[in-house]
């Protein structure tokens, strides 16, 4: 199992924390848990831009290099894009990512 730590965009509030299986998406990974905060409305498809998180920066050189489809959809998140902004539809767990860290944005519309 791969332990990801959720925090919240409001600080104050505690992070979430998961078990997900490898090679499971990020975002499938959350959606199963129920986690509030990742809508994914498109479901992995890559089109609605609302499974934005933004990686802390500990993290970020340990996630493979983004793809263009991704980078694009990139400038429709609610939140504006960040320097960690990833999809994260497009993040496949890998025992690498144990620990993984992510701040959910205020909204994902
Ligand atoms: S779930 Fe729609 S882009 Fe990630």
């Amino acid at each position: 199992m791969i332990t990801i730590h959720l925090q919240p965009h409001d600080p104050r509030q505690a992070a979430h924390t998961l078990q997900a299986q490898p090679d499971q998406s990020l975002m499938q990974a959350a959606v199963d848990a129920n986690l509030p905060g990742i809508q994914a409305d498109c479901g992995g498809l890559l089109t609605c831009a609302t499974c934005h998180v933004v990686v802390h920066e500990d993290w970020e050189k340990q996630l493979p290099p983004m793809g263009s489809d991704e980078d694009g959809m990139l400038a429709f998140t609610a939140q504006t894009r960040a320097p960690g902004s990833r999809l994260s539809c497009q993040i496949t767990l890998t025992a690498e990512l144990d620990g993984l860290q992510v701040t959910l944005p205020a909204s994902q519309y």
